[in-house]
């Protein structure tokens, strides 16, 4: 099984993602800081993953924290949550996950610093367990969804790798293959960062899973051509109405779908689930550095200075999501009825 994150006694350890798939090279992230950095590098991407990181973030930030008192310790607990709450601002897992720290913390404070070192460096890893666990339940929803013998088109990475691990819209597509469906995936490569031609390439020849990697203006001509059975991807965040914040892209091959007529999925935990927005036009969207989009690599794409955008997630509205998949069930419209449900549970 690939390995994307894992704490262990000497650091955060994490598969450096901007090098694949060339180099397979982990490194040990030794403070809460190098985890942020790491965060906001991209070292580790997609959101469940983004989330894991935060929460073994802020454990390895109080392990290595010096604090003698509680009220320093409180402190320092402070900073070290917006240390990691200041890297990346659209996937909600990442906010969901310091918030379930900090619970953690009240919990255990009144047992002193050592007690609310262990507990949290246990919640972290319980967070890992848990979220392949959501991944399985997804895939298990998810390819029932899915025809014996199916074309699936993706976009970034929803991976192994975005995720501690199986993955969510990749988690639909090993389950699938698990039960003996006959599947062919077609990856956008995702432009500026290629999640889809590094990453999701990577991940399902590893698993000897078919792939074809398309540039990401090739999606509509597959699907006007009857090629695609249905679109599977991850997300950032959804809000209580259904709005899907996911990569860049999403929205035109959303569009695109509808117009042809080809089932658009989204795979995605309940912590990626954020109902306290009511709509997509309220998801902070991340603007990354131009120079993703003017260089590529050291190789100059554009003229030099050319003024570029660089949003790294768009909105789908759920007028175009056919169901959201999580690991408690599927959800299909009216989502503000359904999601407000799957929540509860
Ligand atoms: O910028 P990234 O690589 O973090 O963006 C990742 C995505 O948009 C994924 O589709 C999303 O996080 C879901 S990952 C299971």
């Amino acid at each position: 099984m690939i390995k994307t994150i894992e704490w262990t006694e000497s650091g955060v350890v994490m598969l450096d993602q901007r090098l694949l798939p060339a180099e397979e090279i982990y490194h040990t992230y030794v403070d809460h800081l190098e985890v942020a950095e790491a965060i906001r590098t991209m070292v580790i991407r997609g959101a469940p993953a983004i989330g894991i990181a935060a929460a073994m973030g802020v454990a390895l930030g109080v392990k290595k924290c010096p604090a003698e008192s509680l009220s320093g310790l409180d402190a320092a607990f402070e900073r070290i949550c917006s240390d990691i709450r200041a890297t990346r601002p659209t996937a909600v897992n990442l906010f969901w996950a310091v918030e379930r720290m900090k619970s953690v913390y009240g919990q255990a404070r009144a047992q002193g610093i050592p007690a609310v070192r262990s507990a949290l460096i246990r919640e972290s890893i319980a967070m890992h367990a848990e979220d392949v666990a959501a991944n399985r339940m997804i895939g298990r929803w998810g390819q029932d969804l899915v025809p014996g013998k199916a074309q699936i088109l993706t976009h970034c990475n929803a991976g192994a790798l975005a995720t501690a691990g199986y993955g969510t819209a990749l988690g639909v597509v090993r389950a699938a293959v698990e039960a003996g469906k006959e599947i062919h995936v077609f990856a956008d490569e995702t432009r500026p960062f290629l999640q889809g031609a590094r990453l999701t390439a990577w991940e399902l020849q590893k698993d000897g899973i078919p792939v074809t990697v398309i540039t990401d203006n090739m999606a509509g001509h597959f699907l006007h051509k009857g090629e695609i059975d249905c679109v599977i991807v991850g997300a950032d965040r959804i809000a209580a109405n259904g709005d899907v914040a996911n990569k860049i892209g999403t929205y035109s091959v959303a569009v695109l779908a509808k117009e042809n007529g080809i089932p658009f999925y989204v795979a995605a935990p309940i912590s990626t689930l954020d109902l306290s927005l009511p709509d997509g036009s309220h998801i902070p969207i991340e603007e990354r550095d131009p120079e993703e989009v003017r260089s590529m690599k050291g190789i100059t794409l554009t003229p030099v200075d050319t003024q570029v955008a660089n949003p790294a997630f768009d909105v789908t509205p759920s007028r175009y999501v056919s169901a959201i998949i999580t690991e408690r069930g599927i959800a299909r419209a009216p989502f503000d009825v359904s999601l407000k449900e799957m929540a509860k549970k």
